[in-house]
């Protein structure tokens, strides 16, 4: 048999190669029988739900006039506004209304409706929101846009409900609790 001098120096740079080669091997593994586990940091996703309420009748609500509710529970404060004119993603009669989380997305401060520049402002930070544009981040300190409340319409009982919400309520990891 042969013998085969190795120098330290060959016998370290080829083990350090060899380290280098394991530690990028992925053994990909699966599980077939394994449930997709929910994950909290989709932010709206969750396997729970989002319950159906009423936030009032279309007619005799204010135009260009937050009116406030809370949804999905108690502790969550919305706007809705019923802005006059066709928005993005507005519902009613006038495809006119729409729904916001009343928090600011920066560190959780109640917004205000400005009905001169048709905008939500905190007066926290001074961020700006626009409801025609599904709630979108103008200016200021918050990096996000509001969370949406989605609505829905019953032409037969002239009623506006809130029926889910696109983005992640401030404050939460989920937005049903
Ligand atoms: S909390 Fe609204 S801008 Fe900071």
């Amino acid at each position: 048999m042969e013998d085969v001098k190795v120098g330290r120096r060959f016998f370290l740079k080829s083990g350090g190669a060899a380290a280098a080669v394991a530690s990028s091997v992925v053994i990909p593994i699966h599980n077939a029988n394994a449930a997709t586990p929910a994950n909290p940091a989709l932010g709206s996703t969750t396997a729970l739900a989002y319950p159906a309420v009423a936030v009032g009748k279309v007619k005799g609500m204010p135009v260009n006039e937050a009116v406030s509710f809370n949804y999905p529970d108690d502790s969550s404060m919305c706007y809705a506004i019923k802005m006059g004119v066709p928005v993005a993603g507005g519902v009613g009669p006038d495809s006119d209304i729409v729904a916001y989380s009343a928090m600011c997305t920066h560190m959780g401060c109640p917004i205000q409706y400005d009905g001169g520049s048709r905008t939500f402002k905190c007066g926290c930070h001074f961020s700006i929101f626009d409801p025609e544009q599904h709630g979108q981040m103008v200016c200021g300190q918050a990096t996000e846009n509001l969370p949406v409340i989605k609505l829905s319409y019953d032409a037969k009982t002239d009623t506006v409900h809130a029926v889910g919400v696109d983005g992640l309520i401030y404050g939460r990891q989920s937005n049903i609790l």
